[in-house]
């Protein structure tokens, strides 16, 4: 008999059909997925969950699965999921790493020129008819080219960003808990500083830590204070790394000149100062939304499953 496999929410047709090989699979149609009262219910007799980070697994949805043996991610991310009570049970998790790298990496450079130039502030502007011809002053952003761009959180999409800031002839500095070697530095031509002091000397601050007990709100209202006035903040790792309110004070306030926002505190809710503010661009959570990597990532997460189904160890374990 299969293993029994449980979808939060609609996947790909085609990895549906790779699931359904391996597993006796229930859900992966439905667009609005599964209410907390359902996953609960849907999970009992299952041995496998493919889920996505807007699913919160913890404690009492895993004891609500006496049979469940992996839990599979789709995302790198695995903030939503109770790794310690994981852990106790004996069940595996598993995460997307690698695959959304370079997306990722592309859409953050979006966000950073598109809200260094204003670019979606004159787009409504221009369909608006607002356009009466060229002006000396019309939109004027702030200049990226050869200026300190400030990494929080080196991992692989770190390191990707910082890769594309030498075509900006961008110095790059980093702050991570985890300092790389000299020749690493060398080699992504990066420089450690102490959160602080980057936070105090760069032109645009880019977020890339992971979330955990340690990060939240890593960028706090005082930390926020340090930046320079002219300074962009970007975030497209996870929202509550940055306190929310804080920023949309500092926003307000013009402490900083702007944001660009990829992902939120309480998603899907925005701080609605923010919504407000003219010196912020945001997006709906789309870091790594390109039809190849959004497959590659719910490839990686179906065979993180099945090899978790058959008792092998699954390539992308969670293991932090
Ligand atoms: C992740 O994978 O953690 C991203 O936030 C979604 O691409």
């Amino acid at each position: 008999m299969k293993p029994k496999a449980l979808i939060t929410q609609k996947i790909f047709p085609q990895v549906l059909a790779y699931l359904r090989e391996h597993a006796s699979v229930e859900g992966g149609r439905a667009r609005r997925g599964l209410s907390r009262a359902q996953l609960i219910e849907s999970i009992r007799d299952k041995d496998g969950l493919f889920c996505l980070l807007t699913d919160i697994i913890d404690r009492q949805v895993m004891e609500a699965a006496p049979r469940l043996r992996i839990i599979a991610n789709c995302a790198v991310g695995f903030d939503n999921i109770d790794i310690g009570t994981a852990r106790q049970r004996g069940i595996l998790v598993t995460n997307t790493p690698g695959v959304l790298t370079e997306a990722t990496a592309d859409l953050t450079w979006a966000l950073i020129l598109a809200t260094a130039r204003k670019i979606p502030q004159a787009d409504r502007f221009t369909r608006n008819k607002r356009f009466r011809g060229w002006q000396l002053d019309l939109f004027l952003g702030r200049e990226i080219s050869g200026k300190r761009l400030g990494i929080i959180g080196l991992g692989r999409i770190g390191r990707a960003v910082a890769r594309r800031a030498q075509s900006f002839r961008m110095e790059v500095v980093y702050f991570d808990l985890n300092r790389l070697s000299a020749e690493e530095e060398a080699s992504n031509r990066v420089s450690f500083l102490p959160l602080e002091e980057l936070l105090a000397t760069s032109d645009v601050v880019s977020v890339h830590a992971s979330l955990n007990a340690s990060s939240v709100h890593l960028l706090s209202a005082e930390k926020i204070a340090l930046m320079k006035k002219e300074a962009i903040l970007v975030n497209v790792a996870r929202g509550p790394i940055v306190d929310e309110a804080a920023l949309a004070q500092a926003l307000a306030r013009r402490d900083i000149w702007a944001a660009g926002l990829d992902v939120y505190e309480k998603e899907p809710e925005i701080h609605p100062q923010l919504l407000k503010l003219d010196n912020v661009v945001l997006l709906p959570h789309i870091g790594s939304a390109t039809d190849e990597t959004r497959l590659r990532m719910a490839m990686t997460a179906a065979r993180n499953l099945v090899q978790g189904l058959r008792g092998e160890r699954p390539d992308n374990l969670v293991t932090g």
